[in-house]
């Protein structure tokens, strides 16, 4: 073997070296930021395209008259998804505005089908697509929320705005 070619085999190991320990000094410290939830977002369009699309769309642009659009929704990316999270576990009836569009209609509670996984994941896809750009909601987030938020009947904006207080 040439020694030019021995130098390259060794500045290409060298390189693989370096790039590997830029990686893994990474990766501790994204993992530590407590404010920054990750979701699976290839499951999170899954759950959607199976569950909420049959009425949202595909596109997220909803039924104008009929069912509210996602994109651009300022529910959907307010704050860190609690508002949502909520709509999903329990259902949401009576008057809404959206986008300056106003609806008056019922989302059954979703809670009961969907593991909170799938919710977390789900939520987390719809609010980083269609231009959407809010942060991912975790898995944690759903099962306190399961399991603290007790209601018999679905949400109405009016309580829920108050519930939430922006979030
Ligand atoms: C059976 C139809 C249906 C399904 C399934 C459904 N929704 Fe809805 N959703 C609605 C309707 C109708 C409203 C408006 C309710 C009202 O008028 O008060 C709504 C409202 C919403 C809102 C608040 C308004 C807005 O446009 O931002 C969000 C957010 C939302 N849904 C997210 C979801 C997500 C996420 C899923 C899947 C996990 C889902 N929905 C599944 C029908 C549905």
């Amino acid at each position: 073997m040439s020694t030019s070619r021995l130098l390259a085999i060794s500045l290409l190991s060298a390189f693989g070296l370096l790039t590997g320990c830029s990686k893994s000094a990474e990766s501790p410290r994204a993992s530590a930021a407590p404010s920054a939830p990750t979701a699976d977002l290839a499951n999170g369009k899954a759950v959607f395209e199976r569950v909420c699309a049959a009425c949202h769309q595909p596109t997220g642009l909803g039924l104008p008259g009929t069912f509210p659009p996602l994109a651009g929704s300022e529910i959907l990316t307010r704050g860190d998804g609690s508002t949502v999270v909520r709509i999903v576990l329990h259902g949401l009836q009576g008057p809404i505005t959206v986008g300056g569009n106003t609806f008056n209609s019922v989302m059954p509670p979703q809670g009961p089908m969907l593991k909170d996984n799938e919710i977390s994941d789900a939520i987390s896809y719809a609010r980083s697509s269609w231009g959407n750009r809010a942060s991912a909601v975790s898995e944690a987030t759903v099962r306190t929320l399961r399991a603290t938020v007790k209601r018999d009947g679905m949400w109405t904006w009016p309580e829920l705005d108050k519930e939430t207080g922006g979030k």
